[in-house]
Parts: C-alpha cells; structure tokens; sequence
C-alpha cells in the first residue's frame, strides 16, 4: 500500500480538493484506495457526501483508540474508503498531549489493512501540530498543493523542515514525492516564475540525503476551474459533477502520473525488514520529539508562518553537511552573486501582467 499524505499548513492551497479528486481518479483505474480526513473542518467528509454530524465513529475515535481504522472506514464509492471527521478532533490535540507515543497512534491503526488496499491518502489540517505529525509518521510520501502565487512559498520552510524531522526522528521512510500545483492560471506570469524558483530550490537537494532530495514538481498542474469549486458542495467528486471539464482532466493526469511514478521508481523504500529497525528507533525518538518544541501546535501555526522568513532552525533540527539548509530565503539566484533575502520575494507580483 503507498501511503501519501498530502500536506501544507496554508490554508485554502487545494489539499482537501486534491484528496478528494486523486483519491477518486485511483479508484477509477480499479485500485483499491482509503482516505482518512484527519483536519476538524471535515472538508473532505462533507466533500464526499456526508454529514460530519451524523458519524458513528471519526478519525477523532481512531486516535484517541475508542474504534478501530479497520471497522470504521466506510465504503463511500466503488474502490474508495473513508475514515471520515467530524469536529471534535479539535479536541484531539490537547486530548492526546500526555499520551506516550501520540505522534504514531496512526501508524499502528493503520496497520491491519496495510495489504488491503493499493492507497492511502491523508487529508491534513492547516496547520502542523500533532494531527499532521500523526499523518506524517503513518505515510511514506508527501505530497505538497502549492497555489503558485505571491507569497505561496512563505511557511515552505517550515513545512520541509517538519518533513525532515519526522523523516529523521520518526519515519525514516518518509519522503517529499511530490508538489502539485494548483489552481494554476496560465495566463498569468508569476505561476511560471513561482514554479522556476521552486524547481531551482529541489535541485540544491539533489544528490542529498534530505527528505525532499527525489521530490519533483508534478508535471500536470491543476488549472483554476469553477467546476472543481462548485463540485464540494453537491457532496460531489469533480468526477460526478462534470466529467468533461478541466478540473476532471487534471486530476486524472495526476492520478496517473503519481501510480506510473511507483510504478517506475524505486523510491520508496517498502522492505518490510528496514520497518522493523525503524520501529525500534521510533520507540525511542517519539519521546524525544515531544521534548523539542520543534513543530508548532495548530495555534502557533499563524505566527510560526508569519515568522518563518526570519526565524532560525528549529531547536532540534540538525543540518548534515551533505544537505542543503532548509531555509529557502536564501537560494543564490542564478544571475546572482549574493543570496537573495526572500524567495518569495524575488518575484514580486506585476500588476499589468497577472491581468486577464
Ligand atoms: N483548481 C481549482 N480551481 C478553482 N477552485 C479550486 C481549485 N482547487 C480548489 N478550489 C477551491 O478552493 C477552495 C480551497 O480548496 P481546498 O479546500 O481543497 O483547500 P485546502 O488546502 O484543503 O484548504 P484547508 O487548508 O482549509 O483545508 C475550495 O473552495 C475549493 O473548492
Ligand atoms: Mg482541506
């Protein structure tokens, strides 16, 4: 089973409508495919037809161990699952903070079905506090919706830095696979030059041993369509609210072009003889990682992004020397001697151009 957990604590990026559409597109092809909604908003529950409300049993039991993955998980659409969401799992976080071993309670739920389905798919929550560490502990990719806009890659930082500590202390087989970008307007510049300082950024990890050192820009982007924003609130995926319209289109090349991607590459490492060890370490670094006040709740999340441009390296976060710094503000720009202060800085938006 590929584990994926789509992730960034920006709001409104396009996660839950990535899931949701991914998650959909798979299930299409015949592969087997559960997704579990772990944001209190419940999004993708609601998107898929349901009504948070009347849920016997959430992901909010799931963690906090009142139900079991297995026999919540409810048959939404032919091959799809879900482990849906309702709103107190906002109270799972504060409910969960003296629990041993809280960032893998997923992980181990998880387990029973590991060969019973093709995919997993994990909506996460804006924000990175133990609902996304639990999300991140339990996959092995990620992959990251990025609206390529002005300001899109404030808070990147933050996001690969969490990445790479989970990868470190808690699930050595976690990976950035993936960023997609959405709600792409092609008539405008700055998504192409969003995109050109992204792809320079991945390439001063090639070669490395960082997190995100394999990790690509998906080469289909999601185009802004109305379709794909009207679809959530008939309960719809953009597959049975108009299959003949962009939104459908892309997310179908997504589809395809995540399952080719496992297909063809050995990236993720499934040797069930690596888990093993991992485990063992686990054991140990989940009680270290709760020491480090490295990953911000989901109420710091605003001022963590806010500060992100300026901050140091999280407590915690050590730096190998054969891996780039984290810290994207400082990418040498090719027509550059000096670094640049702020990525997201560099390509300021051009009133004239981003018309219509
Ligand atoms: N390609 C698109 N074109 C137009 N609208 C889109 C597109 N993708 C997503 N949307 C709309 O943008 C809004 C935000 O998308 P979505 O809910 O998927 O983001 P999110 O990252 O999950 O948000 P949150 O962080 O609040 O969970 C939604 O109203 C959605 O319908
Ligand atoms: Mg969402």
């Amino acid at each position: 089973m590929r584990k994926i957990a789509v992730l960034n604590q920006k709001g409104g990026v396009g996660k839950t409508t990535t899931v949701v559409n991914t998650a959909a597109a798979l299930a299409g092809m015949g592969l087997k495919v559960v997704v579990i909604d772990l944001d209190p908003q419940a999004h993708l529950t609601i998107h898929l037809g349901l009504e948070p409300q009347a849920i016997r049993a959430s992901s909010y039991e799931v963690l906090t161990k009142e139900a079991r993955f297995e026999e919540e998980i409810m048959l939404v659409r032919p091959n799809l699952w879900l482990l849906p969401a309702n709103i107190n799992l906002v109270g799972a976080e504060s409910e969960l903070v003296s629990v041993v071993g809280r960032e893998t309670i997923l992980r181990e739920a998880i387990e029973p079905v590991e060969d019973q389905f093709d995919y997993l798919v994990i909506d996460c929550p804006p924000s990175l506090g133990l609902l996304t560490l639990n999300a991140l502990a339990a996959a092995d990719e990620v992959l990251i919706p990025l609206q390529p806009h002005f300001l899109a890659l404030q808070g990147f930082g933050k996001l690969l830095q969490t990445v790479e500590l989970v990868n470190k202390r808690i699930n050595p087989r976690l990976k950035v696979q993936g960023i997609l970008l959405c709600m792409f307007d092609t008539r405008a510049s700055l998504p192409s030059e969003v995109r050109a300082d992204i792809e320079h950024f991945l390439e001063s990890a090639r070669g490395t041993n960082c997190a995100w050192a394999q990790a690509q820009i998906l080469p289909t982007f999601i185009r802004r369509n109305i379709k794909l924003a009207e679809a959530p609130s008939y309960g719809q995926t953009i597959f049975e609210y108009e299959r003949n319209c962009h939104g459908a289109e892309d997310y179908t090349k997504v589809a395809e072009s995540i399952h080719s991607q496992g297909q063809t590459t050995p990236q993720i490492d499934r040797q069930a003889d690596d888990t093993k060890a991992a485990e063992e370490q686990d054991m140990q670094t989940a009680e270290q990682i709760q020491e480090e006040p490295v990953v911000e709740s989901a109420q710091d999340k605003d001022i963590a992004t806010e500060a992100d441009a300026t901050q140091e390296p999280a407590a915690g976060v050590e730096h190998d020397q054969d891996k780039p710094p984290i810290e994207i503000k400082a990418i040498p720009q090719p027509d550059a001697q000096a670094p640049s202060p702020e990525l997201t800085q560099t390509t300021p938006p051009d009133p004239e151009q981003n018309q219509p």
